[in-house]
């Protein structure tokens, strides 16, 4: 549909900017906070880029007031940040460590005081340690009650000042690298054990969405999606089909258990007939079902194509470029269903991701289409190299039309009818990308410290940093 004219944002429309706690905080064993499954999998040798960790990070634990300072000057309305879990339960459960709640406090009410809505990633990867060594960490049913409670004391605590909440990030993201690819902890490879913790994982993201209910009112939580909306490479019947084979594996195997409280049937029954299917015990649909979301949050990157796979086609799960260097991806596909191919009609950045901002309005139509549920962009943003000029100055241009082009997106969808809470950006500063080391920059302040070197972790305005401010002040009419 080519409007002729494109509604406007709505006047709370929240404009923001998202991170999360390994790839921001540092101070990883400050104040009582305990080892996570990301820091010890980090100190393994050849698991990151470059070795690279979050022990300090972009040390916004210590400069948390210096970093909203400027997310005031820039007029964000709205900040996704996460909680680490094994600050406030150092082993995951049993004692509370109050000192990890009062820096959650602290933040909150700093964002609150300088007119920023918090919203709340509950779970953003880092796995308390102690509950991987105990029982296997999602592998276990165990973790459900564990998560619970540790929900259910963030819900008691900040239920009164926080309105927005993300329970899961990226469920199929840690699943697929952590127990497929084996590229994450807890680095297995397996697909019968992906499909258990996977299974688990929505068990207790449902029983959170419950206990919600009872401690927060007039809150709203979801879970926020990599979302990775399919193209069939051609119109051969073939290549659409390898598309639905795609979109069902890929996407409502994790968004039909979230809203619909149930599993796509073509993917179960392939799985039941592989004999790796997860194994549905009494009462699970009936927790999924009470457990529905009120939003769903996606985090969206880019598009994929797909075209036909043969039965013996190729079966390798993405090799990811971690580099920078451009080309160094490659294909992948599961036999007899899909496989990935390149977009000709696409652009990619230098870590091979397809540019595709009308890939957005396609995969949030598709959500509204099969969901009839509001959507929140939890994620959006540019990763690539930066460069300081001699005068000081950084000139992401292109970042600047990546997130226009996707700004764009969002309204020409606002304008097809969904509705869209909001847009957070991925990210405010810099951070680390898990695999990919301080290289691969997403913000709008450059953090000055590199791989090898800390430097002075001094802050720096990009020039998107101006320009999104622009677009803020003018509720995204001036782009
Ligand atoms: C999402 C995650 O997968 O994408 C973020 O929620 C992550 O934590 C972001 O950083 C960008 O990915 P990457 O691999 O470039 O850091």
């Amino acid at each position: 549909m080519i409007h002729k004219k494109l509604d406007k944002f709505k006047s709370d429309f929240l404009w923001g900017s998202a991170s999360a706690a390994y790839q921001v905080e540092g101070a990883y064993n400050i104040d009582g906070k305990g080892l996570s499954i990301w820091d010890t999998f980090s100190e393994l040798p050849g698991t990151t880029y470059e070795g690279t960790n979050g022990k300090v990070a972009v040390d916004h634990y210590r400069r948390y007031k210096e970093d909203i300072a400027l997310m005031k000057e820039l007029g964000l309305k709205a900040y996704r940040f996460s909680i680490a879990w094994s600050r406030i339960y150092p082993n995951g459960r049993g004692d509370i460590n109050e000192k990890g709640l009062e820096f959650y406090d602290n933040l909150i009410d700093e964002l609150i005081a300088n007119n920023i809505k918090p919203i709340i990633t509950i779970y953003h990867w880092d796995l308390p340690q102690y509950l991987q060594d105990l029982y296997g960490g999602w592998e276990s049913r165990e973790i459900i009650d564990d998560f619970n409670n540790y929900c259910i004391t963030l819900y008691k605590r900040y239920g009164d000042r926080v309105k927005y909440w993300v329970t899961l990030n990226e469920q199929n993201v840690f699943i697929l690298l952590g127990y497929k690819i084996g590229i994450h902890p807890p680095k297995v490879q397996d697909d019968r054990r992906m499909l258990k913790a996977n299974h688990i994982a929505s068990l207790a993201n449902a029983k959170a969405i419950e206990s919600f209910r009872q401690y927060v009112s007039n809150g709203m939580i979801g879970p926020s999606f990599a979302f990775t909306p399919n193209y069939a490479y051609t119109c051969k019947p073939e290549d659409v089909l390898a598309r639905e084979n795609a979109e069902d594996m890929n996407c409502h195997w994790w968004l039909d258990v979230y809203c619909f409280g149930n599993y796509p049937a073509f993917a179960l029954s392939r799985y039941e007939k592989e004999g790796i299917a997860p194994e549905i015990e009494d009462g699970d649909l009936e927790l999924l079902e009470r457990g529905k979301p009120d939003f769903i949050g996606i985090n969206y990157y880019r598009s994929e194509t797909v075209e036909a796979n043969s039965i013996d086609g190729i079966s390798n799960f993405e090799e990811i470029n971690t580099s920078g260097k451009k080309g160094t991806s490659k294909d992948y596909g599961i036999p007899g269903s899909f496989k990935t191919i390149k977009n000709p009609n696409l652009d990619r950045t230098n870590w091979d991701w397809e540019i595709d901002p009308t890939g957005l309005r396609i995969g949030i139509r598709r959500i509204n289409s099969r969901y009839r549920l509001p959507i929140l962009v939890t994620e959006n943003g540019l990763g690539e190299f930066d460069k300081i000029e001699e005068d000081g100055s950084i000139n992401d241009d292109y970042r600047i039309n990546f997130i226009r082009n996707h700004v764009i997106a969002c309204k020409e969808a606002i304008t097809d009818g969904v509705e869209l809470l909001g847009y957070c950006t991925w990210s405010f500063t810099d951070l680390l990308s898990w695999l990919n080391g301080y290289q691969k920059r997403y913000g709008f302040v450059y953090i000055d410290r590199n791989e090898k070197d800390e430097k002075d972790l001094k802050r720096i305005k990009k020039k998107s940093f101006y320009w999104y401010k622009n677009v803020i002040a003018t509720n995204g009419e001036e782009l």
